[in-house]
């Protein structure tokens, strides 16, 4: 296959145009060259993103919390292996090492959203991570909220706890990153390329990416 020309498909409609930007974004990043690079991709929905990555290359294996996203991203995406782990629990139990870790729309779903960021980092070559944040680039918040209500949660949100985190409190954690506040990277409602104001606002849709 010719890996530049090789198509994103298979979406499966959450927010697929936003999930497109982001499959793009990575392509990019490794010049649409993934070949044998071993992906792990933490909260992983029905593995749109690493199932797009398997067609260029790359042996992607997806992490997800929520038995019906795995049956519907098995028949999609037959290619990833697929774990079903609770990510509130704390413990690695993967492979040790990766080149690419995947840490996308997952952190503001933990309990305690420091295990992965920190674990991930040291456990791969290239780690990316976005997330929503509290627009606070001077001080470390984290309030982690009261867990999930299923009547009220939907399906691509957190199945134990919901966290609020200050760009601050997520900087501290990475080491030396580059932050990405590009407009090409959103798409339906999430966008990153806002300029802060630090006055702890919390939105729907208003995020950052990083890579480290
Ligand atoms: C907002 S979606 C993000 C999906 C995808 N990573 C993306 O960025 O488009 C969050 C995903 O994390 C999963 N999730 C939330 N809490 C989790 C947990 N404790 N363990 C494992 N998966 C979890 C949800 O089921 C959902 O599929």
């Amino acid at each position: 296959m010719n890996k530049k020309t090789a198509k994103v498909k298979c979406l499966s409609g959450y927010h697929s145009k936003w999930v497109e930007n982001r499959i793009k974004f990575i392509l990019n990043y490794f010049n649409y060259d993934l070949t044998d690079k071993r992906i792990l991709e933490l909260g992983a929905h029905q593995g749109d993103i690493g199932g797009n990555l398997i067609n260029f290359g790359a042996h992607t294996t997806c992490v997800e919390g929520r038995v019906e996203h795995i049956k519907r991203g098995e028949e999609r995406h037959p290619d990833i292996e697929w774990k079903h782990v609770d990510l509130d629990i704390e413990k690695w139990i993967f492979e040790s090492e990766y080149d690419i870790i995947l840490h996308l729309g997952l952190l503001y779903h933990l309990k305690n959203p420091d295990y992965y960021l920190i674990e991930s980092q040291k456990r791969c070559d290239h780690f990316f991570l976005e997330s929503q944040v509290i627009d606070n680039s001077n001080e470390e918040i984290c309030k982690i909220k009261d867990p999930a209500d299923p009547k009220k949660h939907g399906p691509g949100q957190g199945i134990n706890a919901e966290a609020q985190l200050s760009v601050k409190y997520i900087e501290n954690r990475l080491d030396n990153f580059q932050r990405f506040d590009l407009k090409e990277l959103g798409g339906c409602g999430h966008h990153y390329d806002w300029k802060a104001k630090n006055d702890n606002t919390y939105r729907n849709g208003r995020r950052r990416f990083w890579v480290v």
